[in-house]
């Protein structure tokens, strides 16, 4: 019982890692597209032109690799959100938002494109960026949290001394 507890958290602590390395790739690459002005290289949503095919035209790949690196990043943090509703209800609820946070997030990703980079929109998009990476960086420390069963209640603390 122990011992499949210790594995579960292990698994657990893996994902959760895959999945925060996975959200800064995609914002890192997303500063990219931003700032070397290739923000509508893509018109289209979700894919680029020549859909997700392997290679994109060279003037579409910085957007092509931040779209296609956010849909890896949703298949993971959705399966880390899986997970930790079987077996790691210590960071379910945080998942939980992580991963409705990184949805509305893709979503975003398409005003910014049909709103042709609104600096309003564009701003949206960077802060849930940010916010998506704090709880998936939160779900990554609950990986750390005392998996013991025991409940500590106010009782516990009255009883103190007894
Ligand atoms: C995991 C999901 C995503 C994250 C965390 C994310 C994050 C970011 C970040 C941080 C930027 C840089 C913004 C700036 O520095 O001004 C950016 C830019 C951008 N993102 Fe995303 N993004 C995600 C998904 C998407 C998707 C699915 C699309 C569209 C299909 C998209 C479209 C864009 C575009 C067009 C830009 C360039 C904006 C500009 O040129 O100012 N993003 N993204």
């Amino acid at each position: 019982m122990y011992k499949q507890k210790i594995q579960n958290r292990i698994v657990f602590r893996l994902l959760s890692f895959i999945s925060l390395s996975l959200v800064f790739t995609v914002i890192i690459v997303g500063a990219y597209v931003s700032s070397s002005g290739q923000g509508l290289s893509c018109p289209d949503w979700p894919l680029c032109p020549n859909g997700f095919n392997f290679p994109p035209a060279a003037e579409y790949f910085t957007e092509y690799v931040h779209r296609a690196i956010a849909v890896i990043t949703a298949i993971s943090v959705y399966g880390t959100t899986a997970y930790s509703v079987r077996k790691f209800a210590a960071a379910r609820m945080a998942a939980l938002i992580g991963s409705i946070l990184l949805s509305l997030q893709i979503f975003i990703g398409l005003l910014v494109v049909y709103s042709e980079l609104q600096p309003f929109v564009v701003a949206i998009h960077t802060g849930v960026g940010v916010i998506s990476f704090a709880m998936i960086l939160l779900v990554f420390i609950l990986s750390y949290r005392d998996l013991s069963d025991h409940i500590v209640s106010s009782k516990d603390f009255s009883d103190e001394g007894k």
